[in-house]
């Protein structure tokens, strides 16, 4: 993979609409960053951001961004489905490539971008910004280092609400061919991403998905699955934007020595047969993290300092020649499991991964 040589790294942005936000606050805050250019489909929305975020060139058509040599790093932005043919262009333009999640909404479209970023020696990096709160990282850790001891249930329950106007001002949420789902794979995907992460691969799940109350999206704002780890584990999804007013996320990892509770990215409870001295500081002050994090009413009441953290971390693999730790092919995994938890729903079978 190419290595990023230079000190100063220089940034465009596809896509200029609400995450797009995070972004730009997010490179404007890293010191050897910059935002360049930006480009939309919309060049009303391209001038509008360039001004908010005094970014020098805008564009209505994303290739003329690309013709820009200066930009190392692209960040699509786009609607979930509209970022395989953008990242194909930036592969063979040679910018490296940060992509929103989920990174695409079909496995054979994120095939491709990882085919096409690797014949083009540039990195395909996936954003998953909850990987990058620190109570959610010291969860990982701890079960890496083993102090669960063999996990045994692991669930996520994102009992989330959105109203009416949310899916209708936007021409693309809720849609198959652009939101590749609903509530699973918008919202819980999130959620779903962190399960893998702590459990390890999914063997089959067993599913059925609804709309229970947005019946004007083609989608799901409900769905509930089985899970059985490939470790043995089992597990519950549900995730959903039917449920006035949203409650609070909650994940909770069971292991034969310990269990952790995390509600709204707080640690709410966390236990273990042997007791370690970071134990007392973590339920004190519910994890590491001092600031409050995600909501379960306002898609955009999220910090952009986890973005933040997650690009440093793509800018250091970077500089080093190495792959980012979340690149295409770990992004891929949440959205396979979201996709066997359509498929379970559809065939009323067990559906089993790979897929
Ligand atoms: N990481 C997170 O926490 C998080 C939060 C919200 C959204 N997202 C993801 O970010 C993506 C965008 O969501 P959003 O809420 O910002 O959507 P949005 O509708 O607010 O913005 C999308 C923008 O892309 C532009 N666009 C569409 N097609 C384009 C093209 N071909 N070229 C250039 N621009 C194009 C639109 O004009 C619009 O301005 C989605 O994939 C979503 O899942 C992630």
């Amino acid at each position: 993979m190419k290595r990023l040589e230079k000190d100063r790294v220089y940034f465009g942005i596809i896509g200029c609409g609400a995450i797009a936000n995070i972004h730009a606050k997010a490179i404007k805050s890293i010191e050897t960053a910059e935002l360049v250019a930006v480009a939309d489909v919309n060049l009303d929305s391209a001038r509008n951001f360039a001004q908010r975020y005094q970014v020098e060139r805008y564009y209505g058509d994303y290739r003329e961004l690309l013709k820009d040599e200066s930009i190392d790093i692209v960040n699509i932005c786009t609607p979930s489905g509209l970022r395989e043919e953008i990242a194909i262009d930036c592969a063979r333009a040679g910018k490296h490539i940060i992509a929103e999640k989920p990174i695409e909404v079909t496995l054979e479209r994120i095939d491709r971008m990882i085919e096409e970023c690797k014949k083009n020696n540039v990195a395909l990096a996936g954003i998953f910004n909850n990987r990058y709160n620190r109570n959610y990282k010291i969860v990982y850790e701890t079960i890496q280092k083993g102090r669960f001891g063999k996990l045994i249930l692991g669930d996520v329950y994102v009992k989330w609400y959105r109203d009416k106007e949310y899916y209708t001002r936007s021409g693309w949420r809720g849609t198959w061919k652009f939101d590749g789902g609903g509530a699973l794979m918008n919202q819980s995907i999130h959620f779903i991403d962190l399960l893998q992460w702590y459990m390890g691969p999914v063997e089959s799940v067993k599913a059925y998905t609804t709309q229970a109350v947005h019946k004007y999206i083609e989608t799901e704002d409900i769905g509930v699955a089985i899970v059985k780890f490939k470790n043995g584990a089992l597990g519950v999804i549900e995730g959903s934007t039917a449920l006035y007013p949203g409650l609070h996320d909650r994940i909770e990892i069971h292991g034969e020595n310990g269990c952790v509770l995390i509600e709204n990215s707080r640690i709410v409870r966390w236990e273990f047969k042997d007791k370690e001295p970071i134990d007392e500081e973590i339920r004190r002050s519910k994890g590491l993290e001092t600031f409050e994090l995600g909501s379960s009413k306002d898609p955009m009441e999220i910090p952009y300092e986890l973005h933040k953290r997650e690009i440093e971390d793509i800018i250091s693999s970077l500089k080093e020649g190495k792959t980012p730790p979340i690149d295409g092919n770990e992004a891929r995994k949440a959205v396979e499991i979201i996709i066997a938890i359509y498929e379970a729903n559809r065939t009323g079978q067990e559906v089993k991964l790979p897929l």
